[in-house]
């Protein structure tokens, strides 16, 4: 029996890992936070010395990731550990998911993350967030969803996320940061960010995370 998965992909602060966790969680399945390999993948090569020019290396890095995700309390982020250090915090930095995006564009070390991510598909079923999931990784999921939000709302979104969490930001330059990593990410040869043929998108400017929950929830039946 195949094991069914939703693909939730998007750009950054359209609400995907917010919908993808309270996805996950309605339906008691399994989650895969792509993301997170790739800022992973980012924050273990620095760690280890490695430069972002140095592609073998930096396959190396993903191909050996040393993680282990541990759940947590609902509503609180998933805990991440790289080789027993939590790094949970160090991973939800801007610059981490900076860099996250620039080693994204290169090919080979998508290919090297690519049977790591596959690996989750278990039942009794996934929801995969990310960039490429129903482009790339699972072609042949029966739901795919493509969220996404104006970058201006995105923008507006992270600020109060960081503002709440006590970090002073510019919200120009936080608008700034977001056009230049969707410009890489959907500009990138490799596995470029746009919704898949058969992807239903949801535009969830203006929509609260319950209105667009429900939109979500009703495609899931689909699954
Ligand atoms: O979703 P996120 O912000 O954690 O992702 C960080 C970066 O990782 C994103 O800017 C591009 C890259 N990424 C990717 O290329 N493919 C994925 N499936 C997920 C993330």
């Amino acid at each position: 029996m195949t094991v069914p998965v939703i693909t939730i992909d998007g750009p950054g602060g359209s609400g995907k890992g917010t919908i993808t966790q309270m996805l996950a969680r309605r339906l008691g399945w399994h989650l895969l936070d792509s993301g997170a390999l790739y800022r992973l993948t980012a924050l273990a090569a620095k760690r280890q010395g490695i430069s972002f020019n140095d592609e073998e290396g930096l396959v190396a890095a993903a191909l050996n990731l040393d993680v282990a995700f541990e759940p947590t309390a609902p509503g609180e982020p998933v805990r991440v550990l790289l080789a027993g250090e939590d790094v949970t915090g160090d991973l939800r930095t801007e610059s981490c998911g900076d860099d996250a995006s620039k080693i994204a564009v290169i090919q080979p070390v998508r290919d090297a993350l690519l049977q790591r991510q596959r690996d989750f598909q278990k039942m009794p079923g996934l929801v995969a967030d990310g960039r490429d999931m129903g482009t790339v990784v699972f072609p042949d999921a029966p739901v795919k969803i493509f969220l996404t939000a104006s970058a201006q709302e995105r923008a507006e979104r992270r600020y109060r996320q960081l503002k709440d969490a006590g970090v002073g930001v510019n919200i120009d330059a936080l608008l700034e940061e977001i056009r230049a990593r969707d410009e890489r990410d959907m500009n990138r040869s490799a596995a470029p960010l746009k919704p898949a043929e058969d992807a239903q998108v949801i535009d969830s400017t203006g929509l609260s995370i319950e209105e667009v929950l429900d939109q979500v929830m009703a495609l899931a039946g689909q699954a």
